[in-house]
């Protein structure tokens, strides 16, 4: 029987309080790896979710918590690498957020906020975890990108910008970490149910919806299936991808 196994992997989830992040970390745990956890602050459901996941997996879970776009905190989730676990195989950037607001609305300080966290975080997270996996020459970064990052959608202009920025970063990542054995794909979700589309109308949801070829939204576990699957060896030859997972909303 073929089976996924990740038994002395260490493997790095970025916003893993929830949604996507939670969901990854829990396969790659089920796999056998040790998982690095994290979020913006140890909110009562932050440390209950990552109290699940140790409960579950005793002793192969650690949490820093800060938010990505301090540079602290990739310099935080370093230390722990290397203090506790002295190697690195997988890094997921999965942290990010969205605003939905039309383009003359948008705030100054939104701008900085939505590319600090969704691409200044995973820039140096990326950083981080190419220096780590360099040593061993091999691993495997998975960053969360989206449907619109590459098609864009109205009222989404800061976060589309962020997404396709996040695509270009896996391109030129790809490319020059290749040859030292990492690779670097991307994952573009369409319409998952979480926390970020919680919010959606049900107008935009229902268009959303009749776009879909399967006909449904997806679930967290349809990203985290793909996202252990690009963690594991069975991707071996997989890098610079981006990889869809919309249900068919794009074909
Ligand atoms: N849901 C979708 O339909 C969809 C579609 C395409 C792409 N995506 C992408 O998939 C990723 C996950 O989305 P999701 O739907 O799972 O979102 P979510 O339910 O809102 O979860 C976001 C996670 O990121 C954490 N987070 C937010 N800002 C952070 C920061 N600055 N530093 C560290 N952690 C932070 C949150 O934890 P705390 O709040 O506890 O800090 C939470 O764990 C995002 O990159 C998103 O853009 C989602």
């Amino acid at each position: 029987m073929l089976t996924i196994d990740l038994t002395d992997r260490v493997a790095v989830v970025t916003g893993s309080s929830r949604g996507i992040g939670h969901a990854s970390a829990r396969l790659l745990l089920e796999a056998g790896a040790s998982v690095v956890l994290n979020a913006r602050a140890p909110s009562e459901q932050a440390e209950s979710a990552f109290a699940d996941l140790e409960r579950a997996h005793p002793g192969r879970t650690a949490s820093v918590y800060g938010s990505v776009a301090d540079p602290a905190t990739s310099a935080a989730v370093g230390k722990v690498i290397q203090s506790q676990y002295k190697r690195l195989d997988v890094l997921v950037n999965n942290a990010g957020i969205l605003r939905d607001r039309l383009i003359g609305m948008i705030p100054d300080a939104e701008i900085d906020e939505v590319l600090a966290t969704n691409v200044s975080g995973l820039l140096r997270m990326t950083q981080i975890a190419a220096r780590l996996m360099t040593r061993r020459k091999s691993g495997s970064i998975i960053n969360l990108t989206s449907i619109i990052g590459r098609r864009g959608n109205p009222g989404n202009f800061v976060y589309g910008a962020s997404k396709a920025a996040v695509i270009g970063a896996t391109y030129s990542a790809a490319k020059e970490l290749g040859p030292l054995g990492i690779r670097v794909n991307a994952v573009a979700p369409g319409l998952i149910d979480t926390a970020m589309t919680a919010d959606l109308s049900n107008e935009k949801r229902q268009d959303f919806q009749a776009r879909i070829a399967m006909g449904r939204q997806g679930t967290p576990e349809d990203v985290a299936s793909t996202v252990l699957f690009l963690a594991s060896d069975l991707s071996a030859y997989i890098t610079g991808q981006v990889i869809g997972i919309d249900g068919g909303l794009i074909v």
